[in-house]
């Protein structure tokens, strides 16, 4: 697998995320979504305190894990971002819980074997990233879970109303014309993604506006 020659589309992300997430605030919304409400249940089921949050965006769910007690490390790229959630942890008095990176996720995870109880992706792993890469993240993410760890990630698939609209760049992946590039998910690559891992969950859900359309995944570290 390649990206078919895409690399500096590819990279021109960061900058494209930049732009968005530094001119709109709460882009997504301040409320959490619906996918984190289901998240934090399972992970309290679970008894899970550490929390490794990939893409955080501008923290609409990080505060609702921080909230719950949970420490959260939550890694993104885009500059604006990560300095959005420090200063709104700062602002509610939760900088003790929640602790944030600037970080390019298409490199190895910053952190040693067995540190967290969980991690969580919400429409991470859909980005401008090529299989191969996500495959290698989710190893990473294998790594650094402690074992019997949970992984929860959504991805937007196959039935969403923006896949095949907009410039194809291959392996299921397009430019949309807002200029976002996203990787939409059939059921064979989720399964595929899931190696070391026990499956415990696929599931349907939609996210707001269009509606998105998403795989929720539950995955428990084998
Ligand atoms: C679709 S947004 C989701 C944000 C957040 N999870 C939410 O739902 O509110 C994707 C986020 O992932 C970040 N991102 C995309 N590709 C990334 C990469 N390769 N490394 C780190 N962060 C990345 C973007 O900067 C953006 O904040």
């Amino acid at each position: 697998m390649s990206d078919g020659g895409n690399r500096e589309r590819f990279d021109g992300q960061m900058q494209h995320w930049e732009g968005y997430l530094s001119s709109t605030p709460d882009m997504f919304g301040e409320a959490p979504s619906e996918s984190a409400r289901f998240a934090l249940d399972v992970f309290r089921d679970d008894g899970a305190r550490d929390l490794l949050e990939l893409g955080g965006g501008q923290g609409r769910d990080t505060f609702l894990f921080a909230g719950a007690g949970m420490n959260v490390h939550v890694l993104d790229y885009s500059e604006s971002a990560v300095a959005t959630i420090s200063e709104k942890a700062r602002k509610r008095g939760l900088s003790g819980g929640v602790t944030t990176r600037l970080f390019d996720l298409r490199r190895p995870v910053p952190y040693p074997d067995g540190s967290f109880d969980a991690c969580y992706a919400h429409m991470l792993l859909c980005m401008a990233l090529i299989e191969e890469e996500i495959a290698s993240l989710c190893r990473e993410v294998h790594r650094v879970l402690r074992p019997g760890g949970i992984f929860i990630y959504t991805v937007r698939n196959t039935e969403d109303p923006h896949y095949g609209q907009g410039t194809y760049l291959g392996e299921g992946i397009y430019e949309t014309k807002g200029g976002f590039i996203v990787h939409f998910f059939d059921r064979e690559k989720v399964e595929r993604l899931a190696e070391g891992f026990e499956i415990v969950g696929i599931d349907r859900c939609e996210e707001t506006r269009l509606p998105k359309r998403l795989f929720r995944v539950i995955l428990k570290k084998r």
